[in-house]
């Protein structure tokens, strides 16, 4: 079975919408104001669909998260059944500061298709050669670069590596320093820091490191319809991330997930630039229109480009 590709134009508007709203938040420095207004418009966006969709990722269980908390059911209760995983504000540090790169981000796939997770972080990593034993969890830093340089016929001095910049990775980015690997730092924003492996564009030839489990499954659903090869670890490190990873039915708590464990089947994915990034453009408003740039990927049609909307305000 396939998700009917006008569902693709849909959450586009979902997502552009909700970019809007969160738009107007932007550089006011208060993420949650700039959170709650995407969160806002795309829970009310989304419950006007004729679907019946569940939240898998969301933001959060219903006891932290009054609206898209994981389980929430979506949509009119009519049409086909979908997961869905929302992430409606990517960034909350750059909408709140003016900074590029926030996102409202959406990815769907047939009921049973999106991997539920519990907000932890997750070990990642990325990049454009689909084949196994290449890069992997696994490995070593230094055994991942030798093999990538091999199969890419690349030296290390010309390799890309992007990271989040964070006191975690210090090791992983010393040993990328003494391999000689150019490095992309990214302040926030792991969702584009992943699909930064997908164009030869964007000069990116692995992504790597801690971030949220979340913003990987979402990220997932964009590289399987890319073809580039991903691979999670969430990390349940108290008790109570081990309780709730048990009670979604994760029981292996160090399994390393390949990608089509974590989204199978068709899927589509939309990610609207808020303030404009490497990825999209943010929202720009002009008299009584708004235009908006998504990059919306659709698995079983093939499709992935970015979409230029006007719409009215
Ligand atoms: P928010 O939009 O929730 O602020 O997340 C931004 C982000 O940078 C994600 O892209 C990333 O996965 C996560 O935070 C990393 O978490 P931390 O800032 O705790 O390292």
């Amino acid at each position: 079975m396939s998700i009917d590709k006008k569902f693709v134009d849909q959450l586009a508007i979902v997502t552009s919408k909700a970019a809007l709203a969160s738009s107007y938040l932007v550089g006011k420095k208060d993420k949650i104001a700039a959170d709650k207004a995407a969160v806002d418009s795309m829970r009310t966006n989304l419950n006007q669909f004729d679907i019946r969709g569940e939240i898998v990722i969301g933001e959060g269980e219903l006891d932290e998260a009054p609206m898209l908390y994981i389980g929430e059911k979506l949509g009119t209760n009519k049409g086909p059944e979908f997961d869905i995983a929302v992430d409606p504000l990517e960034g909350t540090n750059f909408a709140a500061n003016n900074q590029p790169g926030a996102l409202s981000v959406i990815a769907i796939a047939e009921k049973n298709n999106l991997f539920k997770a519990p907000e932890t972080y997750m070990e990642k990593i990325s990049t454009k050669i689909n084949e196994k034993n290449i890069v992997d969890l696994d490995y070593t830093v230094k055994k991942n670069i030798s093999n990538l340089s091999d199969y890419l016929n690349k030296n290390p001095e010309n390799l890309t590596a992007c990271i989040l910049d964070r006191p975690r990775h210090k090791e992983i980015i010393e040993e990328l320093k003494k391999l000689k690997v150019n490095l992309k730092l990214i302040t926030d924003g792991d969702v584009s820091g992943a699909l930064l492996v997908t164009e030869e564009k964007y000069n990116i030839d692995i992504f790597l490191g801690i971030g949220g489990g979340p913003e990987g499954v979402l990220a997932a659903a964009a590289l399987d319809a890319f073809s580039c090869s991903f691979q999670g670890r969430f990390i349940f490190d108290t008790e109570d991330d081990k309780v709730r990873a048990n009670k979604m039915g994760i029981n292996d708590l160090t399994k390393k997930y390949e990608l089509h464990e974590i989204v199978a089947g068709d899927s589509i994915f939309c990610a609207t630039g808020i303030t404009s990034g490497d990825l999209v453009k943010g929202i720009e408003i002009r008299d009584n229109e708004f235009f908006s740039e998504t990059l919306v990927t659709h698995k079983s049609t093939g499709l992935k480009k970015v979409l230029k909307l006007k719409q009215n305000l």
